[in-house]
């Protein structure tokens, strides 16, 4: 059986749709992870949100092992966690970020990202339309692109 793609989301993500609409738009996540597994068809999805740092690490550690690729949106935690920076540094299959706002447009605070740098590439700006590019790079990535 072919590995799944991990699609992990860091704190607050779980508030998607109502948390301010105007940077980062009204669908939720389950909608955001629906459109996802049908773009993906044959293609196992794992899709998770969680607001702990210490879960988030152990959910990368997971996909290390277990995924095909893992497209991440570490919300605020891409701006702060050396942990999650130093797992992701471990991974041996392509690593996507995305965020659905455009960070470098954004307070200062957002400028420092410890995800970047250890990712393939970032998608970032275009909302929820971000995910479903970025899962068209890593099933290309790894290899199961059908264009
Ligand atoms: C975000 C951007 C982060 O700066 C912020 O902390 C988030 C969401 C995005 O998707 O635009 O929570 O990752």
């Amino acid at each position: 059986m072919s590995k799944p793609v991990y699609v992990l989301g860091g704190p607050n993500l779980n508030l998607l749709g109502t948390r301010e609409p105007e940077i980062y738009g009204r669908d939720t996540l389950e909608d955001i992870h629906a459109r996802l597994r049908v773009i993906a068809g044959d293609v196992a999805i794992v899709a998770r949100q969680t607001n702990s740092e210490g879960e988030l690490v152990s959910w990368v550690q997971e996909a290390a092992r277990e995924g095909r690729a893992l497209i991440l949106n570490a919300a605020a935690y891409t701006h702060t966690s050396i942990a999650l920076h130093d797992a992701l540094k471990t991974l041996k299959i392509p690593l996507i970020e995305v965020h659905l706002s455009n960070p470098a447009a954004r307070e200062a605070f957002r400028h420092v990202n410890y995800v970047a740098p250890v990712a393939v590439g970032t998608i970032a700006g275009l909302g929820a339309y971000g995910y479903e590019l970025a899962l068209s790079a890593a099933l290309r990535l790894s290899g199961e692109a059908r264009s």
